[in-house]
């Protein structure tokens, strides 16, 4: 039996166990660095993310959501060692006491912050996943419970599928970021995953804002390829999607606030027009409201001693 971690649900109440609490470790860190714009948020060496990792779960928070920093940019990216190293060391102390997912993308380890390969100003799909597909099952030998690819290209779920039936890992589960679009409330993620793209835009594989049923079909396209659970980020520009995606496919919906969201009501506060706490708990309650069966924030270690 496969565990389904985060099933569907249809209360209106945010509970603790749909949470999930992004995390960045930067090879190039060597204690814990703050992060521009995101509170509390910090990038973490390899072996201090254990101690933070520690307080969130006494805290209440139980899901993770890894974005790995190698120091080493790669132009056709192969060596995943860096991330083999932390995701074994966190399995390694914790088990099954955290369910550990890991964001998987090329776009902090390309040279050219791309999500893929490129070549001549365009992405080379083959060679794109071929990496995506190594790195996958780097993480997954290493003890990852759930892959996060957040490349955004054509059919990467339906090749991750198919090297995981190669490799034995048949059983694995994978959270797509099914709907993502092309935004410009990435910016503070940008900044500490040093992955902002040179040469062009993303605009070649992530979806425009105004597409309403590209944005539903790029989700259905994902759960036709495998995948276990779906995503739609940004939050606030995804709401209107997450229930019609969810009667689409059945599965598993949730949302991401991603970093320009969180940082925007970090500022709010900051200037006193607003309540953190307040603001957060609200952008979240909507959130759930549209039906999310899960919801990635910053904020999930502030909320948890409210819910
Ligand atoms: C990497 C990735 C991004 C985010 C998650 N994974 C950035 C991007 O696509 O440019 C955004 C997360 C955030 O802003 O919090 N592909
Ligand atoms: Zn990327």
């Amino acid at each position: 039996m496969i565990k389904n971690y985060f099933p569907i649900n249809r209360s209106n109440t945010i509970k603790k166990k749909m949470l999930i609490q992004p995390f960045f470790v930067d090879q190039k860190v060597n204690d814990s660095k703050k992060i521009k714009g995101l509170g509390d948020n910090k990038s973490w060496s390899s072996s201090n993310v254990i101690k933070a990792i520690e307080k969130d779960l006494k805290r209440g928070i139980n899901n993770f959501l890894l974005f790995i920093v190698p120091l080493q940019k790669q132009r056709t990216p192969e060596d995943f060692s860096f991330h083999y190293e932390v995701i074994r060391k966190i399995k390694k102390y914790f088990g099954k006491d955290i369910v550990l997912l890991i964001d998987t993308c090329l776009c902090s380890i390309t040279y050219d912050g791309h999500c893929g390969i490129t070549h001549q100003k365009s992405i080379d799909l083959n060679k794109t996943h071929y990496s995506l597909g190594l790195a996958a099952n780097t993480y997954l030998e290493a003890g990852a419970d759930i892959i996060a690819p957040s490349d955004m290209m054509k059919n990467t779920t339906k090749y991750l599928r198919k090297i995981f039936a190669q490799n034995g890992f048949s059983n694995s589960q994978i959270m797509s970021y099914s709907t993502k679009f092309k935004s410009h409330f990435y910016g503070p993620f940008r900044n500490v995953a040093k992955s902002s793209p040179k040469g062009f835009d993303r605009s070649s594989y992530q979806l425009p804002v105004a597409d309403k049923k590209k944005a539903i079909k790029s989700s259905i396209d994902n759960a036709a390829q495998g995948a276990n659970y779906l995503m739609v980020k940004p939050g606030m520009t995804s709401i209107d999607l997450i229930g019609d995606i969810k009667k689409e496919t059945l599965l598993p919906t949730g949302t991401f606030q991603v970093s320009g969201e969180f940082a925007s009501l970090q500022m709010l506060s900051k200037a006193n027009f607003g309540n953190y706490i307040d603001l957060l708990k609200e952008s979240l309650v909507v959130f759930k409201r549209a039906r999310s069966d899960f919801i990635i924030t910053y904020g999930a270690r502030d909320i948890a001693k409210y819910l």
